[in-house]
């Protein structure tokens, strides 16, 4: 099976900034470190409020890193322009709500498809990898690869919901729905990724799934670096991914 790629968010670094307004916690030196630990990429949502990475901090990411950066945005004009400023590895187009305290859900591409198929074609033209952030339901997936995505980020907040909730059966029928529908878009020839709110009882049986090639985590991951140290955390998250790889669930 390929090797599993670790994306590292580190939208959080800067809501610990901006809590104080100032210039510390830098999410770059966070980037760079996570880099330095073995990351395959760094992600990072710019929000339409800038509720925590800012303009400057994308410019610095892209200055900076040397693994790809994946872009989140929301399907906006303003977030367009500056994709298509700076050209990032990736491009993932994710639903935002202001009122909402994180991405809740995935993107509704089948109701907006001939929207989003415009939108992303100069992303898609300028060299970007497009990522749908998007549900595990057969219907968007063939929306989004209807409109051109190459790639599928299957969000995984229910199954882990439901995990930290204790509802078994909720979380082992979100997670069997997620591997259906990672073969499916698999055989449709869009690469899988997955991510959100993913932490170490809930990594290994996503990263178990043989089509997905990604998994961007964050918010865990950086307040496990409380205790730990960011590179110990990622080196932990390391482990349970390439042990669900290799077969070894226990
Ligand atoms: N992937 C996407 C598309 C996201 O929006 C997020 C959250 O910003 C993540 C992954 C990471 O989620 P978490 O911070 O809960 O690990």
């Amino acid at each position: 099976m390929s090797k599993l790629r670790l994306g590292v968010n580190i939208d959080h670094v800067a809501t610990v900034r901006n809590a104080r307004g100032g210039d510390t916690p830098d999410p770059v030196r966070a980037a760079k470190l996570a880099e330095d630990a073995g990351a395959d990429g760094i992600t990072a949502h710019l929000r339409e409020d800038r509720r925590h990475i800012g303009d400057a901090d994308i410019d610095a990411l892209m200055d900076t890193l040397s693994v790809p950066l994946n872009f989140e945005m929301a399907a906006t004009d303003e977030m367009q322009k500056i994709a298509l400023r700076h050209k990032p590895h990736a491009v993932c187009i994710v639903p935002e709500k202001r009122e909402e305290r994180t991405t809740e859900g995935g993107l509704e591409v089948a109701r907006e498809e001939n929207q989003l198929a415009h939108f992303i074609a100069p992303l898609r033209e300028a060299g970007c990898r497009v990522s749908i952030f998007i549900a595990a339901d057969q219907r968007q997936i063939e929306a989004a690869h209807r409109i051109g995505a190459q790639v599928i980020e299957l969000h995984t907040g229910a199954y882990c919901d439901a995990h930290t909730e204790g509802d078994f059966a909720t979380r082992d029928a979100e997670l069997e729905k997620m591997r259906e529908m990672s073969t499916f878009a698999h055989s449709l020839g869009l690469e899988v990724h997955a991510g959100h709110g993913l932490t170490y009882d809930t990594v290994k049986p996503v990263a178990a799934f043989p089509e997905v090639m990604e998994l961007n985590i964050g918010h865990f991951l950086i307040g496990e670096a409380i205790f730990r140290g960011l590179q110990p955390a990622m080196a932990e998250m390391r482990r349970l991914m390439d042990e669900a790889r290799a077969g070894n669930m226990a």
